[in-house]
């Protein structure tokens, strides 16, 4: 968490500072700073609150003070969201001066060591104990900033990606990464640095991403030096072509991104399918898994990691492979299976799913599966990210960068090639019929046309919303293939309006939360037509004896939940397996519409980050 971005080159550094701030803002949102350098003053400007209270702030001089900036917006670890431990922040002597995404966890022994020695500190942050550390090993070495880097980092223990200058190097900027991610923008005679790409992408196409354990020195007029913290060794770096452009991260038109990224799920499924779903010749086809085909045919079982949103994926996704390639699935929180000492073998699959590609659990989950002999593939929405990369092989969702915190256009293209992958296992293996294969090779083609029929509803949805803004607490209903769709539908609700909300399997209602059931209480219930359909209208009937109020959504033309339901939400009639990607859909805008009505931050929902690169 926390986003960092840096520049050095002929431009005026500040509006470019800003700007890359604004759309690392996902990314962490309590406070931020900014630091300039003209080779003879540095000026800096810091602040509890959003990008937006940092440029109230600035003044006219700052805001063309230097070639050379760096500037930070952060997701609070070590300190309280206020002022001082807003980063940038600066050497005992007032020389370097850090931004840093992560967390030093010894720090507290080495800020022990320094004041011993005489420093002094002003924020309760890792930081600042890390930007002096390094003037330490400066001083007492007589190295060069590099050097100094590159002998602290290797006494730090934790994560990190940190920028720093030294007022006595005006043309140099400092870089390392280990943990969170890194990417430097090369220009023409100038440098960027970010913790994605699109502070970036209106200036160059081309990039390097930083390999975990590497750092950097950016100097003007000089090619990017990279080298292995641990023994210097040199590396030669790799410059990839960003794919990115600028409409992908503007919310054209739409209040927010959110809602922007929910109305993109017919275009992104379909981007996500296109070329490696082929009806017409009965062919499912993925680059990432077609060299590795034999591993999941015989695998003992799957193993997926994820947390949060990508987790409920990675649930409906346990009872597609279950049902069509009839290979056990384990659903496993990343954060959890990591420090149990899970037992893994070789004929294990394990399956990492991430939007991010970043999630601090995650990543080192996927080492531990590697460690143990497994074989790990990787389901990501960013391009180069650091669990694209750790696994052996993958699939990329194309969902186009996501920046609503809450995910929605990540949740339905993971399903999407889950799905994919899904089918193309079972095929391998013989698992399914062939007139079932083909039937949901049809089918799957038609899910973008049924989202975008879903997404016509929205009136409709806005008005339910307004009915039930007021309430304290939602119950979230669903069976079988529903049921992570209705725990999605729950945690949506909870980040972003901050109402509280539960999702749980339906019949598990009668074994302790239907005891919360009166009039205060809205359940929304997943009601679509499916094997387990009467069921749920028994599970229904029990909320209503209960005077509970019903929110269904149902398939279109459905009566008998209808008849029921106080309010109903209608989806296109989908084959089973296929409807949590349509059913998702009136759950999302439920949530937006209401969050909008309480007046929420949509986007930037209180305490949360897009990306969770600490545990
Ligand atoms: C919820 C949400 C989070 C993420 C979780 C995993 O809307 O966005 O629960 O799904 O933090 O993030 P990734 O998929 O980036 O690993």
């Amino acid at each position: 968490m926390c986003g960092i971005v840096g520049y050095i080159g002929h431009q005026n550094a500040y509006p470019i500072i800003l700007n890359g701030l604004r759309r690392l803002e996902y990314r962490g949102y309590d406070s931020a700073g900014i630091a300039l350098y003209d080779g003879e003053n540095i000026q800096m400007c810091k602040t509890k609150g959003k990008v937006d209270d940092l440029s109230a702030k600035v003044n006219a001089e700052m805001a063309t003070a230097g070639n050379l900036g760096i500037g930070h917006t952060r997701w609070a670890t070590h300190g309280v969201p206020n002022d001082v431990n807003s980063h940038p922040h600066v050497s005992n002597s007032g020389d370097l001066v850090i931004i840093h995404n992560g967390i030093i966890e010894n720090y507290t022994t080495l800020k022990k060591e320094l004041v011993k020695r005489g420093y002094t500190f002003h924020s309760d942050t890792d930081t600042e104990v890390l930007v002096n550390l390094i003037e330490e090993i400066k001083k007492q070495e007589n190295v060069k900033l590099g050097k100094a880097v590159q002998i602290a980092l290797n006494q730090v223990v934790g994560a990190y990606a940190i920028a720093l200058f030294d007022r006595n190097k005006p043309d140099e900027i400092v870089v390392a990464k280990l943990g969170s991610p890194l990417a430097i923008g090369i220009g023409e005679g100038e440098f960027f640095v970010a913790s994605d790409a699109t502070p970036f992408i209106e200036f160059t196409n081309n990039a390097i991403y930083l390999e975990d354990g590497e750092m950097a020195i950016i100097r003007l007029g000089r090619e990017i030096a990279v080298r292995r913290i641990a023994n210097d060794e040199r590396v030669d770096p790799s410059i990839h072509e960003l794919q990115l452009n600028l409409e992908q991260i503007e919310k054209g038109g739409y209040d927010h991104f959110m809602l922007k990224e929910i109305y993109e799920q017919p275009s992104v499924i379909k981007d996500t399918y296109r070329g490696r779903l082929l009806p017409n010749e009965g062919i499912v086809r993925l680059g990432g898994l077609e060299d590795h085909l034999e591993k999941f045919a015989n695998a003992n079982r799957i193993i997926i990691i994820a947390c949060g949103t990508s987790w409920h994926a990675g649930l409906v996704s346990e009872y597609i492979f279950e049902e069509w390639a009839r290979v056990p699935v384990e659903v496993e929180y990343a954060s959890e299976f990591r420090y149990r000492n899970p037992i893994i073998t070789e004929k294990d699959v394990v399956i990492a799913i991430s939007q991010s590609g970043e999630t601090a659990d995650t990543l080192e989950a996927v080492k531990l599966a590697k460690r143990k002999g497994a074989f790990v593939y990787g389901v990501c929405n960013v391009v180069g990210s650091s669990i694209s990369r750790e696994t052996h092989s993958g699939t990329y969702t194309h969902a186009g960068p996501e920046i609503g915190v809450a995910s929605t256009k990540a949740f339905t293209t993971q399903i999407t090639v889950l799905t994919l992958m899904a089918l193309r296992i079972a095929k391998v293996k013989g698992t399914m019929s062939h007139s079932d294969y083909m039937m949901h090779l049809r089918e799957l083609e038609l899910i973008p046309t049924k989202v975008a029929q879903a997404l016509k509803t929205n009136d409709h949805i806005k008005a339910v919303a307004r009915e039930f803004k007021d309430v304290s607490n939602f119950l979230y209903l669903g069976r079988g293939y529903n049921f992570p769709v209705a725990l999605e539908g729950a945690l949506k609700l909870k980040e972003i309006s901050y109402i509280h909300a539960e999702g749980y399997p339906a019949a598990e209602m009668k074994h302790g939360p239907i005891a919360l059931i009166d009039e205060n209480m809205p359940v929304v219930v997943i009601a679509v037509n499916s094997n387990h359909y009467e069921k749920v209208v028994s599970n229904i009937q029990e909320i209503k004896s209960r005077n509970g109020r019903i929110i269904a959504v149902v398939t279109e033309g459905d009566t008998t939940v209808t008849e029921i339901a106080d309010y109903v939400m209608e989806v296109p009639k989908t084959p089973e397996a296929l409807t949590p990607l349509v059913t998702t859909i009136p759950l999302q805008l439920l949530s937006y519409h209401i969050a909008v009505m309480l007046n929420r931050n949509v986007d930037q929902p209180r305490n949360l980050a897009k990306s969770v690169t600490v545990e």
